[in-house]
């Protein structure tokens, strides 16, 4: 496995690798949701790159960049068992040198839910990306569902700006309590990390009231209020029940929907999705 930093070395060893390339975009502290997209992407293509890089953009003055969690060599180990042929690790005054002013922004589907709570987030992600995908000149790129909404939005900012990339979306993993996986994770502390399957319970307890027949989209989000406010625990930031394309709040859930959520564990911010219909 290649570990490149600079962006003359990635080019350069890009150009050897055989393709249909598969590109796995992470910010590393890797767990097993970013190894099954390394699966997905072996699976499907003939070489697999991948990236790790912190991005200083997509974080508000008050989120977590500093404690963000870091194991580099843990990381490396982990995408090389699993079959990666190359990863770029670029330092933030590559991606960011100074005199930077050029940003990529989607507008509408980066206003509701987490663009709606976390201004400037999509903003950080979507040129990040960009740069990422312009870098590595990936046949396909492998996201997860669990961030459906940047999912979505990665999708529509391939397609404005023609870039001949496939976006593949593979299922959320999860702990066997339900707890999706997520670097966040190891923020919790025991207790916290107890009261943080609330996001699950909340989601299934609507899912299933959707499963025998209510439709109304402000019942199933009332079901996720309920479920969230019983846990002392936990505090929930938004709840939405919206058109899985353009994440528009629905009346009733007719075709395929969202049903995604954020809530406070302790400190801690976790996000989580179900898709209904
Ligand atoms: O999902 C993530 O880990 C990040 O948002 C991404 C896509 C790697 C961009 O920094």
């Amino acid at each position: 496995m290649k570990i490149l930093t600079t962006l003359l070395e990635l080019r350069s060893a890009r150009r050897t690798l055989p393709g249909p390339v598969g590109f796995v975009p992470t910010m590393g502290y890797l767990h097993a949701g970013h190894i099954s997209l390394v699966q997905a992407a072996r699976a499907e293509c003939a070489s697999v790159a991948a990236s790790i890089f912190v991005n200083p953009t997509q974080f508000g003055p008050n989120e977590d960049l500093a404690r963000y969690p870091r194991d580099l060599p843990r990381d490396l180990a982990l995408l090389e068992a699993a079959g990666v042929d190359l990863v770029w690790t670029p330092k933030v005054e590559g991606m960011y040198p100074s005199g930077f002013q050029t940003w990529v922004e989607v507008e509408g589907l980066t206003r509701p839910l987490e663009g709606g709570t976390r201004p400037g987030h999509f903003r950080g992600v979507t040129t990040v990306v960009a740069k990422l995908f312009n870098a590595v000149g990936p046949d396909k790129a492998y996201f997860g569902q669990k961030d459906a909404q940047q999912a979505a939005v990665v999708r529509r900012m391939t397609k404005d700006l023609d870039f001949p990339i496939e976006i593949v979306v593979c299922p959320t993993l999860r702990e066997a309590d339900g707890l999706a996986m997520s670097s966040r994770n190891t923020f919790l502390n025991p207790e916290e990390r107890q009261a943080a399957t609330v996001l699950f319970l909340a989601l299934s307890a609507a899912k299933s009231a959707y499963d025998s027949g209510e439709h109304a989209a402000e019942k199933l989000r009332a079901l996720v209020r309920e479920a969230v406010n019983a846990e002392p625990l936990a505090r929930l930031q938004y709840v939405s029940c919206a058109d899985y394309d353009t994440l528009e709040e629905l009346e009733a859930v007719r075709g395929k929907s969202l049903l995604s959520m954020a809530a406070y564990v302790g400190k801690t911010r976790l996000i989580d999705n179900f898709v209904i219909g």
